[in-house]
C-alpha cells in the first residue's frame, strides 16, 4: 500500500461546506476521510453523496454501531448502499452482533470493510471496571476484545499506537489496525493522551492512520498532509528511519 493511501482525514466538523471544503483541497494527498457523528448529525446523511461528490473516493464512517444482530446488521446493509468503504462497530457488542455485521457487509453488492472499536480510549482501567465488571487491565480488555472481534470474522480494529504493536503480534498480519491519535514531532498533543508521530504509529503496526486537527487546523492544511505523506514514503523506503 502506498504511503499516500495509509492517511485518513477525519472531517471533524459540524460544517458540511466546510468538510467539502477540506476534501477538495485534501483529496490528491490523502487516501480517504472519515465521517464522525458530529458531521452526519449536523449535516445529515446525504453528506456522503456530497463528499464522494466532492472526489472522496473512501469514506469511513465512524458510526460505532451497538446494537441487537438484527439491528446492526440491517444498519450496516444501509450504510453499505451509501458507498461507505469503511465502517466500525463496537466490539462489545458481542460475538454475534460482529458476525451478523459481517455477514451483512458481504452480502452487498459493495462491502464494506468492518473495524472494531475495543475499549474507548477516554476509560481508565478503572472506569472498566466500573462499567463492565472485568478487572482486566484496559490494554488487555482491548487484546480479548481485538481476539474477538478477529474471530467473528471482522477486518480489523481501531486502537492506538501504543496498542499497536501487541495487537499486531496476537493477531498477526492482514487484520487491519487504524490508528487515531496522531500528530508530528514538537506538536502539541491537546485533548489526546496516547499519541505518536505518523512514522512511529506506522512502525508500531499501523495500516491506516486518522488525522484530525494536525492537518485541518493547521493554515495549510494541504502542505501539512504532503509533509505526512513524505514522512510515511522516507519511512517506506528506509524501514531503519521509522
Ligand atoms: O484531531 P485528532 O487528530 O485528535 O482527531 C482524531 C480523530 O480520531 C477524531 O475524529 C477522534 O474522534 C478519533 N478517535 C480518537 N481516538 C479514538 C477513536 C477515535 O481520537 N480512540
Amino acid at each position: 500500500m502506498q504511503a499516500r493511501e495509509r492517511i485518513l482525514i477525519a472531517l471533524d466538523t459540524s460544517d458540511l461546506e466546510q468538510a467539502v471544503g477540506w476534501v477538495r483541497m485534501l483529496s490528491p494527498y490523502v487516501g480517504g476521510f472519515k465521517v464522525g457523528l458530529e458531521l452526519v448529525h449536523a449535516a445529515g446523511f446525504g453528506i456522503f453523496d456530497r463528499l464522494h461528490e466532492a472526489g472522496a473516493e473512501r469514506l469511513f464512517y465512524d458510526a460505532k454501531l451497538h446494537d441487537i444482530p438484527h439491528t446492526v446488521a440491517r444498519a450496516v446493509r444501509a450504510i453499505a448502499r451509501m458507498g461507505v468503504w469503511m465502517v466500525n462497530v463496537h466490539a462489545s457488542g458481542g460475538r454475534a452482533m460482529m458476525e451478523a455485521a459481517v455477514e451483512a457487509a458481504h452480502s452487498a453488492p459493495k462491502p464494506p470493510l468492518l473495524v472494531a472499536v475495543t475499549v474507548l480510549t477516554s476509560l481508565s482501567s478503572q472506569e472498566l471496571r466500573e462499567q463492565v465488571g472485568t478487572r482486566r487491565g484496559a490494554v488487555n480488555q482491548v487484546l480479548h476484545l481485538a481476539t474477538l472481534a478477529k474471530e467473528a470474522g471482522m477486518d480489523g480494529v481501531v486502537a492506538s499506537a501504543q496498542e499497536a504493536g501487541r495487537l499486531r503480534r496476537r493477531l498477526g498480519e492482514g487484520f487491519l489496525i487504524v490508528t487515531p491519535g496522531i500528530r508530528l514531532k514538537g506538536e502539541s498533543a491537546g485533548d489526546q493522551r496516547r499519541v505518536a508521530t505518523p512514522a512511529r504509529a506506522l512502525r508500531a503496526g499501523a495500516d491506516y492512520l486518522v488525522v484530525g486537527r494536525s492537518v485541518t487546523a493547521h493554515n495549510d492544511p494541504a502542505a501539512r498532509a504532503a509533509a505526512i505523506v513524505e514522512e510515511l514514503e522516507k519511512g517506506l523506503l528506509s524501514p531503519q528511519l521509522l
